[in-house]
C-alpha cells in the first residue's frame, strides 16, 4: 500500500511558515463566520489543527477528522497540552470510508488540491453536513506553472463553484483573499475561500 506522505512530515508539520499562513487562514475563516458561534464544526483533513485549534471558542464542539493516521497523532498531543476539552479526532478518509457524522458547519483547509476525485469528496461532505449549514473550501488558486502528479495545480473559481453546485450546494461564493511568496510548491500564489450552502 502507498505510503501516506503526511505521516512522513506528521512530527515537524507545524514550521513558521505553514503557521503564518494557518493564522492567516484562520483569520478569513474568521471573517466567513462574522462572529457568529455555531454547534459543531467538522475539520476535514484537519492536520495538526492549525487552523480548527484558533476557532475552538466559536464552536460548541469540533471534530477534527484526517486521512494520515500520525497528523490525527500530532493534533491529538496538541489537544492534551492545550487542555481543549471541546475538541475530538478522527482517522478518516471519506474518499474510501463511509460515516454517518454530521456537522453544521464543515472546513477543508488545502486539503482538495490532495484529493483525485474531488467532486466524490465534495458529494460526501454534502451528506454530511447538517440542512441549513456552511461548508467553507480554503485551497489555491489555479497556478499554470505548477505541475505535479500528486497534487492539483490549484482550482479556478469557476471550477470550484461548478462542482460546488453539482454536488448540491446552494449559494456558492468564492474569493481570492490572500497573495503570498513561495506559498504554493515554492511559487508564489494566491488562496481562496469558498463558501456554500446546504
Ligand atoms: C496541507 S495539510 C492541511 C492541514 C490543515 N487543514 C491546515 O490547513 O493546516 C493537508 C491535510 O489533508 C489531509 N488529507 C489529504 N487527503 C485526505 C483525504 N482524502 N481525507 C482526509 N484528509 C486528507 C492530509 O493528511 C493533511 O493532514
Amino acid at each position: 500500500m502507498e505510503e501516506n506522505v503526511f505521516n512522513a512530515m506528521a512530527k515537524k508539520y507545524d514550521t513558521a511558515d505553514r503557521i503564518e499562513l494557518a493564522n492567516i487562514i484562520t483569520g478569513e475563516v474568521k471573517n466567513e463566520l462574522n462572529g457568529r458561534t455555531y454547534g459543531s464544526l467538522l475539520d476535514y483533513g484537519g492536520g495538526t489543527g492549525l487552523v480548527s485549534f484558533e476557532l475552538a471558542d466559536q464552536f460548541e464542539s469540533i471534530l477534527l477528522a484526517d486521512a494520515s493516521a500520525e497528523m490525527v497523532k500530532a493534533a491529538e498531543g496538541k489537544i492534551s497540552d492545550r487542555g481543549l476539552d471541546n475538541i475530538e479526532t478522527l482517522h478518516l478518509d471519506l474518499t474510501k470510508d463511509y460515516t454517518d457524522l454530521n456537522a453544521d458547519v464543515i472546513l477543508v483547509s488545502l486539503v482538495l488540491l490532495h484529493v483525485p476525485d474531488t467532486a466524490d469528496l465534495l458529494r460526501s461532505l454534502y451528506k454530511t453536513l447538517n440542512e441549513g449549514g456552511r461548508l467553507i473550501i480554503v485551497d489555491f488558486d489555479k497556478h499554470p506553472e505548477i505541475d505535479h502528479p500528486k497534487v492539483h495545480n490549484g482550482f479556478t473559481h469557476e471550477e470550484i463553484r461548478g462542482r460546488l453546485m453539482e454536488a448540491g450546494f446552494d449559494d456558492a461564493e468564492v474569493r481570492t483573499f490572500h497573495h503570498g511568496k513561495n506559498i504554493f510548491m515554492n511559487k508564489d500564489a494566491s488562496m481562496f475561500l469558498a463558501g456554500a450552502t446546504k
